[in-house]
């Protein structure tokens, strides 16, 4: 069984990794932006941003992009990551694949010693709050319309 691997995006892959969101269904490309435009943004915020290819065995499925710091995060839960952007592509969903990728991003953060890993999601639907809520992360609340999220590493 091929293993799950997060990967640079470099001029090999940029194609396809910009291609995996065409796979989402409309609700879901409403929950992320297009990999294209995380990839613009990590381009003029590169210090900022940690975005890499999901990869199945040699293969992208999937994109997350990490923010090294984010200004709105409460001190006391400092020092933490912000999880920007994640995607895996509509045929490699629901196969435990966003879960293994989301254990690698663990390693990453207790490896740089980071406490608490937030993010934020959409409410209009159950997905994907549920799997976030399923993986680990506490509700904290509302903020400009997205549920932030957190989990304690
Ligand atoms: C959210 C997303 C990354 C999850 O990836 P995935 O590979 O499908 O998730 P997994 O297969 O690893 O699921 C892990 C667990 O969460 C559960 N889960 C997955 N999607 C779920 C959902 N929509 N609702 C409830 N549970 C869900 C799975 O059943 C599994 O539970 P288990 O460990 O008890 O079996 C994927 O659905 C996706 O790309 N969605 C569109 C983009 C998006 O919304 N990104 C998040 C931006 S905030």
């Amino acid at each position: 069984m091929p293993g799950i691997s997060l990967k640079r995006v470099t001029k090999k892959n940029f194609h396809e990794v910009v291609q995996l969101h065409d796979s989402l269904t409309e609700y879901q490309k409403r929950c992320v932006a297009p990999n294209m435009v995380s990839l613009a943004q990590a381009y003029v915020e590169k210090k900022r941003a940690w975005p890499r290819a999901i990869y199945l065995g040699g293969k992208p499925i999937g994109f997350i992009m990490v923010a090294l710091w984010d200004d709105d995060i409460p001190k006391e839960d400092l020092p933490a990551y912000y999880l920007w952007r994640f995607m895996i592509a509509k045929d490699y969903q629901q196969k435990g694949y966003g879960k293994q990728a989301l254990d690698l991003l663990k390693e990453k953060c207790k490896k740089d010693n980071i406490k608490t890993l937030y993010t934020s999601c959409e409410m209009e639907g159950n997905q994907p709050y549920d799997f976030y809520i399923n993986y680990g992360f506490i509700d904290t609340g509302i903020n400009d319309g997205e549920q932030i999220l957190k989990m304690y590493l």
